[in-house]
């Protein structure tokens, strides 16, 4: 057994007094490339990182689930038919919203007892939320028998944030969590969720996440307020070019864009522009992999984190300082803000040799001129989510 599934068994039999009988667990997630283009119907290449969610658990008579996180140190209980969002314990949300949507669905969870443990670093934006809804999904699935493949798992975890949690949030994050395979990153056509495929990463090079530690301001409001530029822009593309049939950011074209540019506002225009280049990058990314072509994927990542800074306007001080001083470190192919943007992690594309060295002079320089302590990791590929009985 994994050794974070064991300690898991272990800490459920003291808290509980009783063995666990199923499990689920789950990966972090990096966004490779691809800032802000899955809730446009675009293209994104992601990967799980080797840092993982597990819950174990088993199923109990009567109708109170009783939860434990030893993250937090600190449990819940909650009726298992009718879970309520609680303020207190936000982390229990992601479990309760989980079984809400399944019941939404018709899957009908009873009452259990279950543990939760992890090593995804938390506000990292490495997305532990998504690992420990697609983890809960997955365990309740072994314990309660019914069928669905992973991809619906991704997709009810997604609904489940977005109307239980109340985090708007794109397919990406439960999607790599859910798909994502170990040595490789996935490739998602955000439109069409059966559009995927794996790129292998190779062993020339290594992804180093370098979480910033900038605190994190007002993230859900802004990350909203993108959202809806980026569907304000949309709307405006369909209203004036009807016969291009544009439901989302992803059918419109640089040249489309710029014919609708006098008739949107300067701020919309920005982010649309941003997500429409994006795009292109993510395929030429795809590319540039298929050729082993790391120069070529590192300068796309770059290009990437210059589009989110200057035409989205999500990066921070802190981002872009760590990206900046990643690009003088010798081994550097290229480097990005990754995920929501406002703080959180940047992810590096490195020549695997110089991977550790670089890991090192990038904390000692940002330390020195950012005067925050950073976290660096590197990280294998790791695989998607999985469960069963123990
Ligand atoms: C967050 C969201 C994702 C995605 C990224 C930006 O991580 O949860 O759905 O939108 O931001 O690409």
């Amino acid at each position: 057994m994994d050794a974070l599934i064991t300690r898991a068994v272990s800490e459920f039999s003291d808290i509980f007094g009783e063995k666990p009988s199923h499990f689920g667990d789950a990966p972090g997630r990096v966004e490779v490339i691809g800032n802000h283009t899955d809730y446009n119907h675009g293209f994104i290449l992601a990967s799980a990182i080797d840092r993982r969610l597990a819950v174990v658990g088993r199923p109990v008579d009567g109708e109170t689930a009783r939860v434990y996180s030893r993250t937090f140190n600190s449990g819940a209980s909650f009726r298992a038919a009718d879970p309520v969002k609680m303020k207190e314990n936000p982390w229990v949300n992601y479990i309760m919203g989980v079984i809400w949507q399944l019941r939404n669905k018709g899957v009908k969870v009873g009452a259990f007892d279950a543990m939760i443990l992890g090593d995804v670093p938390l506000g990292a934006g490495l997305s532990s939320s998504a690992a420990l809804e697609v983890a809960t999904a997955f365990f309740l699935r072994a314990m309660n028998g019914f069928s669905m493949d992973p991809i619906a798992i991704a997709v009810n975890c997604q609904a489940a944030e977005n109307n239980f949690v109340g985090m708007n949030c794109g397919i990406l994050d439960q999607f790599a969590s859910a798909m994502a395979q170990p040595e490789r990153l996935v490739f998602l056509d955000c439109r069409n969720l059966d559009a995927y495929s794996y790129y292998p990463l190779g062993s020339a090079v290594k992804l180093v996440i370098a979480n910033t530690k900038a605190p994190h301001v007002l993230v859900d409001g802004a990350y909203n307020r993108l959202r809806e530029a980026c569907f304000r822009a949309a709307r405006i593309c369909a209203e004036k070019f009807p016969e291009k049939r544009v439901t989302h950011l992803r059918d419109v074209d640089p040249e489309l864009l710029d014919a609708c540019k006098n008739a949107m506002g300067e701020e919309d225009y920005r982010r649309a522009h941003h997500i429409v280049t994006e795009n292109a990058r993510v395929l030429a990314g795809a590319e540039a992999l298929t050729r082993g072509d790391y120069k070529g994927m590192g300068g796309l990542m770059t290009a990437s984190h210059a589009s989110s800074r200057d035409w989205f306007g999500n990066s921070a001080t802190e981002l872009d300082a760590m990206v900046d001083l990643a690009l003088e470190i010798p081994g550097c192919y290229g480097a990005r803000l990754s995920g929501g943007g406002f703080g959180g992690a940047t992810i590096n594309l490195v020549e695997s040799d110089k991977a550790e060295d670089f890991a090192q002079t990038l904390a000692d320089r940002y330390r020195e001129k950012i005067r925050i302590e950073p976290e660096i990791h590197l990280f294998k590929a790791g695989a998607g989510a999985g469960g069963g009985a123990l």
